[in-house]
Formats: C-alpha cells, sequence, structure tokens
C-alpha cells in the first residue's frame, strides 16, 4: 500500500543571487543531484562574502519537507539582494537524505570541506544527534531549521547550536490538555514513526495529557521509512477500545497513514490527533478528504491572519506556486537570524558568529514574533488547528492559540 506523495515543489525557482544559484549548481552536481545551468556570479567585491552550508534532505521519506525549506532560505534572499548581513552569500546544498548514515557525512562536508562559517537545515532528529558534536568541535554555527531533538539543545546547551523551529517534546505537549478535553472519559492510542523524533513528541504528549487526567489505551511504533502497510497497526488500534488517536508522521509517511485511516474506516468513529505535521503542506494535499476534521497543533498555519504572514504566503506563491508550510517558515526565519547576527561587528568566523546569535533581538516572522529562550530553542505560541475545507482544498484552520509562551524579552 505506497502511496506516492505529490511534492510541493516549485514550478521555478527565482534567481535570488547568482553567485548563490552558480555555487549551487556546482555542490548539487558535486552530489549527483539535477544541477540547473550555472550562471555567472556577479560577486561585488566591496560587501564581502559569507559561505553559509545548507543541509535539507532532497532525498528519502523527508524530501519535500526538504524543498519548502530550500524554497524558505531562496526567499529570504531572493527579498534581500542574496545577502545576509550585508554579505554577498555563497550557498553551498548539500542533501541530508533520510537520517545519520547520509546526513552525517554530508554535514560534515560542508564544515570540514567547503569550510562555511555557518549551517542552516537539517531536519530529522537522529541526524541532528549525529552532527551535533562535530559542529560544538569546529566551532562552526548550526543554525537547526527543523529537527526537534530534544536533546540537542538540551542540558548540555552548547554557544554553536541553535534552533528556528521547536522542540519535539513541548510541541507533542501542546496537545496534551485539548485532547484530554475533547476526549473526556474515553482513553486515547498513540503512534508515530519509530524513532527519537516520534518518541520524543508521544512522550511529550503523553506527560501532559495524563497530567491532565487523560488515559493511554496503547502505543505503537511503526518502522520509520519503510512502513507502508498500517493496516496490521490499525486493527490493534480498532481492538484497543480508543475513542481517539494521537500520532506522529510526517513527509511521505503521514499520507499513508492518514489515507490508510480513513481507508481502514477509522476516520469517521476515532477523532484523529497529532503534531502537525501529519497534516502540513504537500502532505495535506496528498490527504485530501482523508485528513478532514484531523485536529493538530503546530506553531504556524499559512492561515495566520496577519500582514506580515499575508506577504509572506503571497511572495512564496508567486515565487514556487505552492502554500508555505512550517518548514518553509523555520527556514526563512534561520535566514533572518543569520541576517542579524551577521549584520553584527565581529562575525568573522564561527565564534564571533555564535555570539552575535546571541545578541539579536525578537524575530519578526509570519508565524508571530518569537525569539530564543535560554537553551536557544524558540519561545513562541502553539496553536490548535483543524483541516476544513475552504474554497475548494483542503487547509489547515486555526482553531485558537493553545499555549502562549514569551520570552521576557519579546
Ligand atoms: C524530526 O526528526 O525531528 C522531525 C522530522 C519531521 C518533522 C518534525 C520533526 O516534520
Amino acid at each position: 500500500m505506497d502511496t506516492p506523495m505529490p511534492m510541493s515543489s516549485p514550478v521555478h525557482r527565482r534567481g535570488f543571487s547568482l553567485i548563490a544559484t552558480a555555487v549551487l549548481a556546482a555542490s548539487l552536481s558535486a552530489c549527483g543531484g539535477s544541477a540547473p545551468p550555472a550562471e555567472e556570479t556577479t560577486r561585488n567585491p566591496a560587501v564581502g562574502m559569507a559561505k553559509i552550508g545548507l543541509i535539507v534532505p532532497l532525498s528519502g521519506v523527508y524530501s519535500s519537507l526538504g524543498i519548502d525549506m530550500q524554497n524558505g532560505f531562496d526567499l529570504y534572499l531572493d527579498q534581500h539582494a542574496g545577502r545576509l548581513g550585508g554579505k554577498d552569500v555563497e550557498l553551498k546544498v548539500v542533501d541530508e537524505g533520510e537520517g545519520p548514515q547520509t546526513g552525517v557525512p554530508a554535514a560534515t562536508k560542508l564544515i570540514k570541506e567547503d569550510k562555511v562559517a555557518a549551517v542552516v537545515g537539517i531536519v530529522n532528529s537522529a541526524t541532528a544527534m549525529g552532527v551535533r558534536d562535530t559542529f560544538i568541535d569546529s566551532k562552526t554555527p548550526l543554525i537547526i531549521a527543523n529537527a526537534g531533538a530534544d536533546g540537542v539543545t538540551g542540558t548540555n546547551g552548547s554557544p554553536y547550536i541553535w534552533r528556528t523551529s521547536f522542540t519535539n517534546g513541548t510541541v507533542g505537549a501542546s496537545l496534551g490538555a485539548e485532547v484530554s478535553k475533547q476526549v473526556g472519559d474515553g482513553s486515547v492510542y498513540l503512534i508515530s514513526a519509530d524513532y527519537s523524533a516520534g518518541k520524543e513528541m508521544i512522550g511529550g504528549f503523553k506527560k501532559a495529557f495524563e497530567a491532565a487526567g487523560g488515559k493511554v489505551a496503547g502505543e505503537s511504533y511503526t518502522p520509520f521509512g519503510t512502513t507502508k502497510d498500517f493496516q496490521p497497526y490499525l486493527d490493534t488500534i480498532k481492538a484497543s477500545g480508543a475513542k481517539a488517536v494521537f500520532c506522529f508522521y510526517a513527509g511521505a509517511e503521514a499520507v499513508s497513514f492518514v489515507k490508510q485511516y480513513a481507508q481502514f474506516g477509522l476516520a469517521g468513529d476515532l477523532p484523529l490527533f497529532g503534531t502537525g505535521f501529519v497534516t502540513e503542506g504537500g502532505a495535506l494535499d496528498a490527504e485530501g478528504i482523508s485528513a478532514e476534521g484531523t485536529q493538530t497543533s503546530l506553531h504556524y498555519t499559512d492561515l495566520i491572519d496577519t500582514p506580515k504572514n499575508k506577504k509572506f504566503v503571497a511572495d512564496y506563491q508567486a515565487a514556487f506556486n505552492a502554500r508555505p508550510t512550517v518548514y518553509a517558515v523555520q527556514a526563512y526565519d534561520a535566514a533572518a537570524v543569520l541576517d542579524a547576527a551577521l549584520a553584527r561587528p565581529g562575525t568573522a568566523d564561527g565564534r564571533g558568529i555564535a555570539r552575535a546569535l546571541g545578541e539579536i533581538g525578537p524575530i519578526d516572522s509570519p508565524r508571530g514574533s518569537w525569539g530564543f529562550g535560554r537553551k536557544h530553542d524558540p519561545v513562541q505560541p502553539y496553536y490548535l488547528r483543524k483541516v476544513e475545507k475552504r474554497g475548494g482544498r483542503f487547509v489547515n484552520t486555526l482553531v485558537r492559540e493553545l499555549t502562549r509562551a514569551k520570552a521576557p524579552d519579546l
């Protein structure tokens, strides 16, 4: 039961910077990707250069997430004349692939061979844990634009590790009390991809859900990246007597899970809840009516009704002929963070950039204003979202704010 996922790939990628385009062409051909034709560079010697690495999945179950992130980063550059902190950006793009086996060597190449000043990206929590020490040891700042592994910024926080996305436990926890309230006396079944991100999201949810009086009917973890047939797990859920389900899936796995959840008749009986990744972007487009009514929590929906987000959505749509996702916003904000840091004095090396990252103020983002907390994770609200049909397509409506977190200096 393999459900291919149409990716929210751009119809065209705008030439945000001739320098970045040329370097991107070279780095993609070096890692075997299909490269756009190299163009002449228009380097301006007066403004200086910043060599930045971008590591996102361009292959595997999370490839659509990687494309969204690359689009978000490109859009920011496009809107800022291809510069960050006033410097022309030389962008090196590498493929993170599906996990640490591909992601760790790709990140190591950016640091050791390309000698980039800073790196943005990383989708997979296991990859983030695998590369963490390499960044710290080489004093290369890493701005994680998705992977939520709690321990990456955890108790042993490092000046070199920053994150513009979320922590797995927090995003899971944000829905706990709400599900407990909605399900009342009934119990909830927990299911997720079997790797650290899923376990942490389920763990965060479970803690908050049980603290609010919720009861767990059972838990299943499905082999990551290889599960095509969810029926055995769905049978177990049916037999458990649960009144609802909470899940973590993303990308192509989310599409397979949500479609089969509807096909095997669970959608009508057991309301589906999850972290918002399960109905995000290209995944929701592919899930369509199967996802209707699914309730999720996340720190973004493209329907946030602010001038900043409306402009972002319009610009993104004009550039890529697709609606932006949380992945695009996280990478867009990583570019904004680097822009602010590189504009500060003394940022010629990794140590200076890391120091400057600690000095920047709140980020005025499409998701709303947010800032780094003590451990370098975003301090931000989480929203309850519900999949509904609007204007002929399925969207994540913003129901209400679930948790309001504000940094003291925001
Ligand atoms: C993760 O591995 O941390 C991860 C991957 C995909 C998501 C969210 C988190 O959508």
